[in-house]
């Protein structure tokens, strides 16, 4: 066993087990994540969920025929606890509730007595939640309320649930994590207003559009989190939840930051980032053509539109590229932006079948430490790039080895 990979694994991962534990995830499953061959994988994922002491409620979306033989399902799997561990055949009690969303007016006209009922049956939920049993959710088909479609009934409820029982993240599994057709958009990050704009924007299946429309309801109602994760990959959901990159689409209402790739139309405006650092001499100059060249790739994370860092990754040879030009404007340092474009350069370098990526630099040596890079000596970078090796500037180089 590679402990050294295990323990930087384990440690990177440990700061996001502390952080959910004892929160509240209300966990949208449509019907086609329901299928026998993903089900187990994805119940076995939310058993881990919560045996690390996430609580959570499962809506389920079935069909009337098949809407017992799946609960069934769901029990028999979770009963089976965790497997492949010491927790294995000690069952994970799932508890069946019910959840009335319908809208006020068809209480007899008193928003607050149909308020109150949803209040009542929320507390019902989280009582379920405290005593250490999953909640489950499978509307009937009958509480249609007539002008809705089944699916958006089910949407209406979780979004309904998510708000009775203050949940802190409200999850979407759906197929693919990623609404955007363009691939060169990274957007695991939106805020709620870009998200809203994906969803004028693309052409998106009607069904997918409620469900969507629910999420981003919920997130403006207050829930502070929400997610569309891929049902089909698996792994997906527990990536998500426990790395700095995620594996799907996260939707904040508080910090969010959207990270793309750069195009000409972009480069004045790096340049222009990159003119404080490089007074200060912690950047070297990049001209106009180095940042445009075929060979460089340049990521711009943008807060709301505005950019806020970047990075470029120049291709020195097959197994080594360089990360440069990377900066967090000065007002927007500390808060993750320099680490999260890091690491998505090293996600392009990896793409590209990199080995190593290198830097230079001469006043963040610490900072690329702590992101796992190892001073080195120059003879390691190919001999073509060694030759352009400014000595003056004397920065350190320094490697990471990519896994
Ligand atoms: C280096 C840089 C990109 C980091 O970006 P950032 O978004 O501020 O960093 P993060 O939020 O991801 O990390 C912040 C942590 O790193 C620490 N840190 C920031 N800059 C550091 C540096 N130069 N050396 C050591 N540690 C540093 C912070 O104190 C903070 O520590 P904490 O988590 O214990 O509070 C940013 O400081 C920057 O733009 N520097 C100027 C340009 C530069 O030097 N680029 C690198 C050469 S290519």
């Amino acid at each position: 066993m590679d402990f050294h990979r295990f323990a930087r694994w384990f440690r990177d991962s440990s700061p996001y087990i502390r952080e959910h534990r004892d929160k509240v995830f209300v966990i949208i499953m449509p019907a086609a994540s329901l299928q026998q061959d993903l089900l187990g994988k994805i119940v076995r994922d939310l058993a881990l969920l919560h045996v690390l002491g996430i609580k959570q409620v499962l809506i389920l979306e079935t069909t009337t025929k098949a809407r017992l033989s799946c609960i069934a399902t769901v029990k028999d799997l979770f009963a089976r606890g965790l497997p492949s561990s010491r927790y294995r055949n000690q069952a994970i009690s799932v508890v069946e509730e019910t959840f009335d969303s319908a809208p006020p007016f068809q209480h007899g006209g008193d928003p607050s007595d149909a308020n109150a009922h949803q209040k009542k049956q929320g507390d019902h939920i989280v009582q379920t939640l405290d005593h250490g049993s999953i909640a489950l959710i499978a509307p009937a088909v009958g509480h249609s309320t007539g002008t809705n479609s089944y699916e958006e009934t089910v949407n209406n409820v979780a979004t309904a649930v998510a708000l009775a029982v203050s949940a802190d993240k409200m999850i979407v599994l759906h197929e693919p994590a990623s609404l955007v057709g363009d691939p060169d958009i990274v957007n695991s990050d939106l805020s709620t207003d870009a998200f809203q704009t994906i969803l004028k924007q693309e052409t998106l299946e009607e069904t997918t559009l409620h469900r969507m429309h629910a999420l981003l309801h919920a997130c403006r109602q207050g829930i502070n989190r929400g997610h569309i994760v891929s049902y089909e990959t698996d792994g997906a959901l527990l990536a998500e939840l426990f790395t700095a990159d995620g594996s799907g689409t996260q939707i904040s209402t508080d910090d969010y930051l959207t990270i793309r790739r750069a195009t000409d139309a972009d480069t004045d405006m790096i340049l222009d980032l990159m003119k404080a650092d490089i007074e200060q001499d912690r950047l070297v100059p990049r001209s106009r053509e180095m940042l445009r060249d075929d060979s460089t790739t340049v990521f711009l994370a943008e807060h709301d539109n505005i950019p806020v860092g970047c990075v470029a990754l120049y291709s020195l040879d097959q197994n080594m590229q360089e990360i440069g030009t990377l900066l967090a404007a000065p007002i927007h340092r500390d808060r993750n932006i320099g680490s999260r474009l890091l690491s998505r350069a090293e996600t392009e370098a990896r793409k590209r079948g990199a080995s190593h990526v290198c830097v230079f630099t001469k006043h963040a040596v610490d900072w690329f430490k702590r992101h796992d890079y190892q001073p080195s000596r120059l003879e390691s970078l190919p001999s073509t790039h060694l030759a352009a090796y400014d000595h003056e500037r004397q920065s350190t180089l320094l490697i990471k080895e990519l896994e």
